[in-house]
């Protein structure tokens, strides 16, 4: 499409609002890519920037090859004043003491990966007494069969397309056919889930993982390394509207 600029388009807000109530997407900017050092600032840069999820990795060095953040950085946060929806990604095993932890931190959503919790139907259940909103996160090998029994109390499928513990990786392209499944699955299901699709997403690709039937977009390394965080983000609004 031609190049408008934000201003064309009236705005982040207008230009969000126009487009994308039709099938109500939603950018959840990864912090993994951001400074650390900064945290607040760039939290609340990328929400006025257009993002609407804060995205939360949580990576323990045992799951995961890597060691992020924990619950009291997701307190801070809402100490700091970050008001929108913080969707907490979980690359920890065990989870459930966790779970506990970021929902009295101020957590939205929590989602884990099946592998990683013994009893995948009790954690679920734990995240929903807690009060927050329920996720499951499916690694590029795992199989969508993991989630068949526990669609009732799921608010949210994650499907990645990296491995997860790094920011920066390239989309695994077979990660499309997996989310026409998914949205299949979900679909014939009649349950209210968000497909999320977590890793190598930017304005190249999102139009293509929305067209598979994706309605939410973890993006890190390319809004928060492009010049300008709200071209970026607007590049991937402006390219949703198109899906
Ligand atoms: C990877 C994390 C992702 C990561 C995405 O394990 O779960 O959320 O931050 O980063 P990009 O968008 O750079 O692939
Ligand atoms: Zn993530």
């Amino acid at each position: 499409m031609k190049n408008l600029s934000i201003k064309d388009l009236g705005g982040a807000e207008n230009f969000k609002d126009m487009h994308n109530f039709k099938r109500d997407f939603k950018i959840a900017p990864s912090i993994l890519s951001a400074d650390f050092a900064r945290l607040g600032e760039e939290a609340d840069a990328v929400l006025a920037a257009g993002g609407d999820f804060i995205h939360f990795d949580v990576m323990d060095n045992h799951y995961v090859p890597n060691l992020t953040i924990g619950p009291m950085v997701c307190k801070a946060l809402r100490k700091y004043g970050i008001a929108a929806p913080i969707d907490v990604h979980l690359m920890v095993e065990p989870v459930d003491d966790l779970i506990v932890q970021f929902a009295d931190a101020g957590a939205t959503y929590i989602s884990f990966h099946p592998e990683a919790s013994r009893h995948v139907d009790r954690s679920l259940q734990l995240i929903k007494d807690k009060g927050c909103k329920a996720g499951l996160v499916l690694n590029p090998a795992s199989s969508l069969s993991l989630i068949q029994n526990v669609m009732d109390k799921l608010d949210m499928l994650l499907l990645m397309s990296v491995n997860p513990g790094f920011g920066g990786q390239a989309f695994i392209p077979h990660t499309l056919v997996k989310i026409r499944e998914a949205r299949a699955l979900i679909d014939a299901s009649g349950f209210a889930i968000r497909l999320e699709v977590d890793g190598g997403v930017g304005p190249a690709n999102i139009r293509s993982i929305a067209q598979a039937g994706a309605d939410t977009f973890v993006s890190g390394s390319a809004i928060f390394n492009a010049p300008n965080y709200q071209e970026a983000i607007m590049a991937m609004h402006a390219e949703l509207a198109l899906a």
